[in-house]
């Protein structure tokens, strides 16, 4: 019996496919819109981001704000007066835009919100393919600099994560800081609460989700077109390719991890809830 070729027919949303096609791109701009939507909200808050030594990832590293998590100090006198005073404004762009130009998200999203083309062999609305190398889809090459800005991220990542293992004696939101970071100065003691567990599942799964970056694997792979040259970028390039073979997983899965992690520090931090201490 004859098949019918995908790909031939015309116009936009037409296709010969007999699948449910739009689902998976409707189910990415819900998806996508919702955490856009959260994400903006929580950045704005400027409140609700801490609880002693839990701090959401959404406002992490915190370069200056009015928790004791943070680095140097109190909002600064320069912060333009017209635009609201979060520490999330500051360092939110980074992660946003690395996740804004992967390569994974930019084949979902160019599918899902601009129809370019609503789902594979399904006529899309422009005749011509512009792709990337031109203006203004060019930008999106910037990806491998947000990756560097990730990886410096992550150092702060695993720091809180690690914080949230060692819980203060005396309540944080008692502690006066003049100034810098108080935490190597505050007594601690070890502890694991559901926020603790949070907070490493959500840096885990960032880490996987940063480590198996296409834009790595040429990095570590020693920027070589011939990688049989090199045993040990071959190497690399190799361990990197595993990871990168469940991209997508971990970019859905880490979405979600660092929106339940700011959410559950939140809830926390306003009294909605407790956290659980299991010792
Ligand atoms: S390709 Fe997705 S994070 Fe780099």
């Amino acid at each position: 019996m004859a098949q019918a070729k995908p790909g031939l027919a015309r116009g936009f949303g037409k296709t010969s496919r007999r699948d449910a096609w739009w689902v998976q791109s409707a189910a990415t701009a819900v998806v996508l819109t919702l955490f856009i939507v959260y994400a903006t909200w929580a950045a704005f808050q400027n409140a609700n981001y801490w609880h002693d030594n839990y701090l959401s990832p959404f406002y992490s590293p915190e370069i200056f704000g009015q928790s004791p998590h943070r680095w140097f100090g109190p909002k600064p006198g320069w912060w333009p007066a017209v635009l609201p005073f979060s520490p999330a404004l500051i360092i939110l762009p980074f992660p946003a835009l690395f996740r804004f130009t992967c390569y994974y998200y930019r084949g979902a999203y160019y599918k899902a919100m601009w129809a370019d083309p609503p789902a594979c062999a399904v006529g899309e609305p422009r005749n011509a393919y512009t792709g990337e190398h031109g203006w203004p889809l060019i930008v999106q090459n910037v990806h491998r600099y947000f990756l560097y800005a990730a990886l410096f991220f992550l150092l702060f990542l695993w720091h809180d994560a690690w914080k949230a293992f060692w819980f203060p004696i005396q309540q944080m939101s008692n502690y006066n800081p003049r100034g810098q970071n108080p935490f190597p100065d505050v007594p601690v003691k070890f502890g694991v609460g559901l926020g603790s567990l949070v907070l490493l599942l959500n840096t885990s799964l960032l880490t996987f989700y940063t480590l198996s970056c296409h834009s790595l694997r040429h990095l570590v792979g020693g920027r070589r077109d011939d990688l049989s040259k090199s045993p040990r970028s071959l190497l690399c390039y190799t361990c990197v390719s595993g990871l990168n073979k469940n991209h997508m997983r971990f970019a859905w899965f880490s979405l979600f991890g660092v929106m339940l992690a700011d959410l559950y520090v939140r809830l926390v931090a306003s009294g909605v809830i407790k956290d659980i201490r299991f010792f």
